[in-house]
């Protein structure tokens, strides 16, 4: 089943993701409902928030970007109530996008390295460290269960160029080719 996006201005993506019960009936569909929606817009991560579920997991598949970065090849993987322990090194930036916000595209700074603990769809706990562009993806990702959008992490002169399109947005003011949920609809 495909999931409908939820666009920026939607309350679900301003929420703190409520953790995961092991016993939950609905994870194994939901974590294949997440990937297909994922594949279905072109998307490199999906947080379960974008999909109206207000859950912490997001599941991640880097491979349309393994061209260009030859470390990601391979990077398929889904977070469950992942914890972000640690992040340190140098900030750097990436321009990065997100299914919520389509149109918008920012440099965002983000720290280079990060320890995340999570468990997987077995329910195995793991505890890894990332860095690279891996590490920016799950960041990315890992905000979503937070209530947290790239753009919050904009400088305020950064923001306020982009309050109109934002609005736009919520507002239903796109154009892309998968399905969205938008405020009031
Ligand atoms: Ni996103």
């Amino acid at each position: 089943m495909i999931y409908k996006i939820y666009a920026y201005g939607t309350p679900v993506l301003r929420k703190i993701a409520d953790e995961i019960d092991q016993d939950d009936p609905e994870l194994s569909s939901m974590i294949e409902n997440l990937y297909e929606t994922m594949y279905k817009s072109d998307g490199v991560g999906l947080a379960a928030p974008q999909a109206g579920i207000s859950k912490r997991i997001f599941v991640i598949d880097a491979e349309p970007m393994a061209e260009d970065d030859k470390e990601l090849h391979g990077f398929k993987k889904v977070f469950i109530n992942p914890v972000i322990e640690d992040e340190r090194g140098e900030e750097w930036l990436y321009n990065e996008g997100c299914l919520s916000l389509p149109g918008i595209r920012e440099d965002v700074k983000r720290k280079a390295e990060i320890t995340i603990s999570y468990y997987d769809e077995n329910f195995n706990f793991f505890e890894e460290k990332y860095d690279g562009m891996k590490a920016r993806i799950i960041q990315h990702e890992y905000d979503h269960l937070e209530g947290i959008v790239f753009t919050d992490r904009l400088s305020p002169l950064r923001k306020r160029m982009l309050k109109k399109q934002l609005l736009a947005i919520s507002k239903g003011k796109v154009d892309v080719n998968y399905k969205m949920k938008f405020p009031g609809n």
